[in-house]
């Protein structure tokens, strides 16, 4: 049985007087049984480690570099990370693969300067809707997690990967359960060829997931749990989603 993983993408939203708001609110409603983690802006990590002190709910980044230290004006490691007690990042969001042309190999050796931190990687994979109307989703998919098992090897079994279709994203639209679950099947599938760990990785969905849609995502057989975006941002939806996940 895989304990499900909640995960909150802040993306670039957030002010200090509005993040110790939410934080404490959150810290109030907890705890779940469920993993639950918030991926926070860089400049806000070390608040946030302070303000979830004594509560379950870890923290994160929401990408890295692939680098491990130098002249990279406007990066920030994963060493980084790690030292300001990160546990995950996430990786190859389709914001980043969309706006800073982010190609499969850069997410996988994101995923690979992680790992060797001991940070744990969220790789996101996802088909837009012209694939998924040309009938491309697998093979797009498949695309962009084989680049990461390659880059792996065995490791591929400590990652965290999410399935987030584009299309879905801050739109409203969600992949019915059984869209959404006839991918992760496949992603699982994937991994078991790679790794005989495969069965106990979580893989999430991500995509205008709410508190009125989460459960029955949840339930799905494959489904882990969720990378949240916009309900991430308020106390009270963020908590149903994560109580959705403890059932
Ligand atoms: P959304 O974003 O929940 O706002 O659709 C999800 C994500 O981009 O991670």
């Amino acid at each position: 049985m895989r304990k499900k993983l909640v995960v909150g993408n802040w993306k670039m939203n957030g002010s200090r007087a509005v993040n110790a708001q939410l934080l404490a609110g959150f810290k109030d409603s907890g705890p779940w049984n469920a993993d639950v983690v918030v991926c926070v802006p860089f400049p806000y990590i070390a608040e946030t480690a302070l303000a979830l002190t004594g509560s379950a709910t870890a923290y994160g980044a929401q990408d890295c570099s692939a680098h491990e230290q130098g002249a990279f004006t406007g990066e920030v490691s994963s060493t980084m990370l790690a030292d300001v007690g990160c546990r995950y990042v996430i990786v190859g969001h389709s914001e980043r693969r969309a706006y800073h042309a982010e190609s499969d190999q850069l997410v996988a050796d994101k995923a690979k300067a992680a790992l060797a931190h001991g940070v744990t990687p969220i790789v996101c994979v996802g088909e837009t809707r012209s694939e998924r109307e040309a009938g491309q989703t697998e093979s797009v998919v498949k695309r962009q997690l084989a680049a990461v098992i390659h880059t792996l090897g065995h490791c591929c079994g400590e990652i965290v990967v999410a399935y987030e279709p584009v299309w879905a994203i801050g739109t409203g639209l969600t992949a019915t359960p059984e869209q959404a679950q006839a991918v992760h099947a496949v992603l699982r599938a994937q991994l078991h060829a790679a790794t005989d760990r495969a069965s106990s990785m979580r893989i999430l969905y991500g995509g205008s997931v709410k508190a009125e849609n989460a459960a029955e995502l949840f339930s799905q057989a494959d489904i882990d749990g969720g990378l949240i975006g916009g309900a991430s941002l308020k106390v009270g939806d963020f908590a149903a989603i994560c109580l959705a996940a403890a059932h």
